[in-house]
């Protein structure tokens, strides 16, 4: 088989430590994979101002069968453009439209709530990726005086808002539960009672959609009711669907029922074309550097890369090492371990080596 081919941009911060940790696990699973790295992030910007360099997202898409990601962000990038050029740009200007984050609970130990099991928690949270408010259409007047008008405008098209609701019904037939059970529900998670123009046209198409999956039960819940829903019974989650904002709040609260945001993996994903896949995490600049970071949402990202590009094998050997660290108490700190970043690493290397 042609190795696949993959672009890395670790980023910044954290991003620069457990990248590489990831890249040598899937190379140590056997995955026939060839990496590419770029230096896409903060210092480069800060070198060059150069954020994405000309023909950057064509060459990606061109050249790559997929892109892996770490995290970008920087406290010397005071605006964030970079981020913003780089992560926001591949996910709007490459259509990388479903942004796909699976919430699972490896360990009863990492889950904050009590009498809670790896199998009470096996849900996807479906975020739209490329409308929004995250359009950053709007803008400012008067700046500075006690006149200031910031406008921050919710973009919602309804192709846009069908493509992630059909996305969410096909997930659900197309991906079984962990336990092999069938997935039943999609839920449509909005805030349709207070913004009621978006809000409207999420639930008609929704309604549209669901219809046509009569197998499938649609289940709606406003935003703030699903965070305390979340915490207080996670069991009843299986897919659900939102969109960019209420997807990003929403992943950081079901990142934290998984044992943190160390733990957390993502795709971003336009079926048919080259996608990204990235932790959840952003780049922690407070313990960037340290060893100390979790690499495991990172390697957990890669595996679901490998499954993307059909290495299923591959995937299964690394997702059971990682179960077996968390298991065995082979950790980072964040999880209550002893173990520093590249050695925690280095214990999942050694078990998802092919032998
Ligand atoms: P963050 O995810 O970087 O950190 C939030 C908290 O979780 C911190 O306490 C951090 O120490 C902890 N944490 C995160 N990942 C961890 C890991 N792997 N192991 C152990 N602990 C971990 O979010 P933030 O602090 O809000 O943002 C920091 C920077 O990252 C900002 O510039 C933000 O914009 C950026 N960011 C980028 C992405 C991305 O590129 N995908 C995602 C989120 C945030
Ligand atoms: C994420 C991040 C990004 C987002 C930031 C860095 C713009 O928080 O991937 O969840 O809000 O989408
Ligand atoms: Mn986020």
């Amino acid at each position: 088989m042609n190795a696949k081919r993959i672009a890395v941009l670790p980023g910044d911060g954290i991003g620069r430590e457990v990248i590489p940790q990831a890249l040598r696990v899937m190379e140590a699973a056997g995955a026939p994979v060839q990496f590419t790295e770029f230096d896409w992030g903060a210092d480069r910007y800060l070198a060059d101002g150069v954020t994405v360099p000309p023909d950057g997202f064509a060459m990606l898409d061109r050249d790559f069968d997929a892109i892996f990601v770490g995290a970008f962000g920087d406290p010397r990038v005071a605006t964030n453009v970079h981020a913003k050029e780089i992560l926001l740009g591949m996910r709007f200007k490459m259509d990388l439209y479903a942004n796909v984050r699976p919430v699972r609970l490896l360990d009863s130990s990492l889950c904050p709530l009590k009498g809670i099991e790896p199998k009470d928690i096996d849900f996807v949270v479906l975020r739209e990726n490329t409308e929004g408010v995250y359009t950053d259409a709007g803008g400012v007047f008067k700046q500075g005086t006690e006149d200031e008008i910031a406008i921050q405008e919710d973009i919602n098209t309804y192709k846009g808002v069908a493509r992630i609701i059909r996305y969410a019904f096909e997930y659900a037939e197309r991906n079984p539960r962990l336990d092999g059970g069938p997935r039943k529900s999609v839920l449509l998670c909005d805030k349709s009672n207070a913004m009621t123009h978006a809000g409207g046209l999420w639930q008609r198409v929704f309604r549209e959609i669901s219809s046509g999956y009569p197998q499938i039960t649609p289940k709606h819940m406003y935003v703030d009711a699903l965070c305390m829903q979340m915490v207080r019974d996670p069991r009843q989650f299986d897919v659900i669907v939102t969109n960019n904002m209420f997807g990003d709040i929403i992943t950081d609260l079901a990142a934290g029922l998984q044992g943190g945001l160390g733990m957390a993996a993502s795709g971003n994903i336009h079926p048919g074309r080259t996608s990204m896949f990235e932790p959840v995490h952003g780049s922690a600049p407070p313990i960037a550097g340290k060893n100390v970071a979790n690499p495991f949402g990172a390697i957990l990202t890669g595996a679901m890369m490998l499954r993307h590009l059909s290495l299923s094998a591959e995937a299964d050997r690394i997702e059971a090492a990682v179960l077996n660290a968390v298991q065995q108490k082979k950790t980072t700190q964040d999880l209550g371990g002893a173990l520093g970043t590249r050695e925690a690493s280095e214990w999942v290397l050694a078990r998802a080596q092919r032998v």
